[in-house]
């Protein structure tokens, strides 16, 4: 592989082929990125969930659900009366959720759909949880795009975001390569909490952990 082959993420040098797929999940190598997110991504969402309760009637909504993990994670502590969608738009996305997810399924307790989280077939007030693990980089329209969430939000519900990458002045320059593969865009804390209140959010409680560089972000709709 040369040099040309390669990106820097700001952890690692990897080849640009594979990265690419992070933005959306493509055939052979999009099914690749998802197995390895599936287990990379897995202490940040650790960390992540512990911030917030799931209730065993919860309707959850993951979105950019990726390889299916966090539904997963999710339908393991629902019962009968609760609920796990997935949505992502990426097709080997929604394929692998799907693989993941097949008892839980077969059960009705999770459903995997692929559509764009701009525009989300389901009614208004739907959800009592709607989780964004790693995806937001990516929304094509940031203010709209959480007033979508919030629009299918049930009143007291909440959004929960998570990126193993926060915005730090004069700290990004590991992130140029990255950035400009993806066209991604990372967040500050301050920037997230000004955009869910522009979306129609309140009541943040944000957690930074500064070992790692992630952040994690809950705000209500009310
Ligand atoms: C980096 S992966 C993260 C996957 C998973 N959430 C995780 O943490 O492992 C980003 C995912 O978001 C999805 N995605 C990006 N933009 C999206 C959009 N506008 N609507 C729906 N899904 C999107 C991609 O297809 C991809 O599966």
């Amino acid at each position: 592989m040369s040099d040309n082959d390669k990106v820097n993420t700001g952890h690692h040098v990897e080849s640009k082929e594979l990265i690419k797929n992070a933005r959306k999940p493509v055939g052979e190598l999009g099914h690749q990125i998802l197995d390895r997110m599936n287990k990379s991504h897995e202490s940040m969402a650790q960390w992540g969930v512990s911030h917030f309760e799931v209730k065993e009637d919860s309707k959850i909504l993951d979105i950019g659900c990726g390889g299916g993990r966090n539904i997963e994670r999710f339908a393991e502590q629902i019962s009968k009366d609760g609920r796990v969608v997935g949505i992502d738009y990426s097709e080997v996305s929604v394929e692998k959720s799907i693989d993941l997810n097949k008892k839980f399924i077969d059960d009705g307790i999770v459903n995997v759909l692929q559509g764009s989280v701009s525009e989300m077939p389901f009614y208004d007030e739907t959800f009592d949880i709607a989780t964004a693990f790693e995806t937001i980089y990516f929304w094509p329209d940031f203010i709209n795009d959480l007033k979508e969430v919030n629009r299918v939000l049930k009143k007291g519900g909440f959004i929960f975001i998570c990126n193993e990458a926060v915005y730090r002045e004069g700290e990004m320059d590991k992130y140029d390569d990255l950035v400009e593969l993806l066209d991604m865009k990372i967040y500050s804390e301050d920037v997230l909490e000004e955009s869910l209140k522009t979306a129609g959010f309140d009541e943040f409680e944000s957690y930074i952990n500064d070992e790692n560089d992630w952040i994690c972000i809950i705000a209500r709709k009310n």
